[in-house]
């Protein structure tokens, strides 16, 4: 097991009729199974609670896909009690059996990865491919984790000085807590789990309310994985309750968190803060918000450029930290590309998630279509409503793909994380002032252009602030091992997941020096 070895699992092909029927009939077969009860999972047992989390379906909210337990604080005591204990016995198991386990859960996910994505299509609202992107990654970041551990797990020499054996080694840090949120719901849950995990960490797992049974899946496969007692605790609830404890506990030593900046920068302030009887320092690894800008240059290549921004702007209903949020265009190509990006924009298919010909399916709940829609009033002001399409009736929370222009940098839609489906369009009269546009935020994850000219392109990748930068395509999608992803600035902390150096987040490095 190497890292040379490593192949990101093929996405399906919903072209071809097989998958397309085998997809179909997971969406069918998982409709079937709504309305069941999953409950917090501490030390393999069943907590019973007396409340519950609803997940409604988001293209139809009548319909309840799931009902999770919510955790109290004294299950997120007894979780802590049992990750604490488990800690001691998982951190010095051997590395190839934690990766047994974590390749373990990799399997399980392809066996049934048609089922996976479409718990997400009805849970979350993602389209086929996307759901099907989803279970792909989430089944790389497994692969990918377990052979980076497997080549951290053989200590450094260093120097060959003679007469002393000097050896760097890397030992778990101790209990994580991992919040996570309803985006990516299946992948960055699992990326996070298992990085803790195979690190030789007991790990408590706080899903997002809107995704938890998704994330009761992920528990159900890690029981049938081979995790000894403990080592993977499922703590689903409120946030503001469960997730809140696990942050301020001195029982916890990493929290790894995915989600937004205001709730990413509460966790930092919070871990920060000595409990009663804590002896270490915690370490969060968070991944926050965007603002991600495509820079459209005047000789860029116009059909790739309005496809790459239609697909990177809308694709998820615009709900990923890498989408594209604004597009900056330079004045000599302005009208031509607005004209044909209006154009693809009221051609996309949008509708039921469960459908495999929609490319665009709802929101993913009440409180994210009103907040959307808020900006695309206040766009209104700000700005020049380009292109808002209709939505489909039947109270699913749909917000109609939207484009406006006349927007500034000095505007809240330039400046604001709205995640959901809206564009900013801003006009510049050169490619300086493009890239001094793209970077007068706060954040800085991904980041695209559109060029063919070669000095454009050198001057983009030097200055362009982006933890992510994609020349000539689009700005999501990030592949685990060929795209580590994540940003700095307001984004994050410089993390990647899906790269080289994450593991590390879990760890602490020790030397032994032995004079021989
Ligand atoms: N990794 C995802 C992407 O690149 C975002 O979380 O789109």
């Amino acid at each position: 097991l190497n890292i040379k070895g490593f192949r990101n699992e093929p996405l399906r092909d919903f072209a071809t009729a097989r998958d397309r029927e085998r997809m179909a009939q997971a969406v069918e077969k998982v409709r079937g199974q709504f309305g069941r009860r999953f409950d917090v999972i501490v030390a393999n047992r069943v907590l019973p609670t007396t409340e519950t989390l609803k997940s409604l379906n988001p293209a139809n909210p009548q319909e309840v896909v799931g009902e999770v337990g919510s955790a109290s604080l004294s299950d997120a005591d007894a979780a802590l009690v049992a990750a604490s204990q488990a800690q001691k016995s998982w951190s010095k198991t051997p590395v190839e059996e934690r990766t047994r386990c974590v390749l373990e859960v990799a399997r399980r996910m392809r066996e049934r990865r048609d089922e996976l994505a479409a718990w997400m299509v009805w849970e979350v609202g993602k389209t086929w491919r996307e759901a099907d992107a989803d279970v792909c990654e989430a089944i790389d970041f497994c692969d990918y984790y377990a052979r980076e551990m497997m080549a951290l797990d053989t200590p450094e020499r260093l120097g060959k000085l003679p007469g002393e054996l000097n050896e760097l080694q890397y030992i778990p840090r101790g209990v994580t807590a991992v919040i996570s949120p309803w985006n990516f719901p299946l992948a960055i849950l699992t990326g996070m789990t298992m990085a803790a995990a195979v690190t030789g960490n007991a790990v408590i797992m706080k899903p997002a309310e809107q995704s938890s049974v998704i994330a009761a899946q992920l528990m159900g496969i890690c029981q049938e994985s081979g995790f000894p007692e403990g080592v993977i605790g499922f703590l689903p609830g409120h946030g503001e309750v469960v997730g809140q404890a696990l942050v301020e506990d001195a029982r916890v030593h990493t929290v790894a968190f995915t989600g937004s900046m205001e709730v990413g920068l509460k966790i930092v302030e919070q871990a920060a803060k000595m409990a009663p009887g804590q002896a270490h320092v915690k370490h969060v690894v968070c991944e926050m918000g965007g603002k991600n800008a495509v820079i459209v240059d005047a000789d860029a290549d116009l059909d790739e450029a309005v496809s790459a921004v239609v697909q990177s702007a809308f694709g998820f209903q615009g709900q990923k930290c890498s989408a594209c949020s604004r597009v900056i265009v330079h004045q000599s190509c302005y009208d031509a590309f607005k004209e044909r990006l209006v154009e693809a924009v009221k051609s996309v298919m949008l509708g039921p998630p469960s459908h495999p010909g929609t490319k665009i399916g709802p929101v993913v709940d009440a409180e994210a279509k009103a907040k959307i829609e808020s900006y695309i009033e206040l766009g209104r002001q700000e700005g020049h409503l380009l292109v808002q399409r209709e939505v489909p009736g039947g109270g699913g929370y749909y917000v109609g793909p939207t484009v406006i222009e006349g927007i500034a940098p000095e505007h809240r839609l330039a400046r604001e994380e709205i995640f959901g489906p809206v564009l900013a369009m801003m006009r510049a009269e050169s490619f300086d002032e493009a890239l001094e546009m793209a970077n007068s935020t706060r954040f800085a994850l991904t980041g695209g252009i559109f060029s063919r000219s070669p000095s454009h392109i050198a001057q983009a990748r030097r200055e362009f602030e982006v933890g992510n930068l994609y020349i000539n395509r689009g700005i999501t999608g990030a592949l685990v091992y060929r795209n580590p992803f994540g940003g700095f600035k307001l984004s994050g902390a410089g993390t990647k997941a899906g790269g080289p150096d994450y593991l590390l987040h879990f760890m602490t490095p020790r030397v032994v020096v032995e004079n021989t």
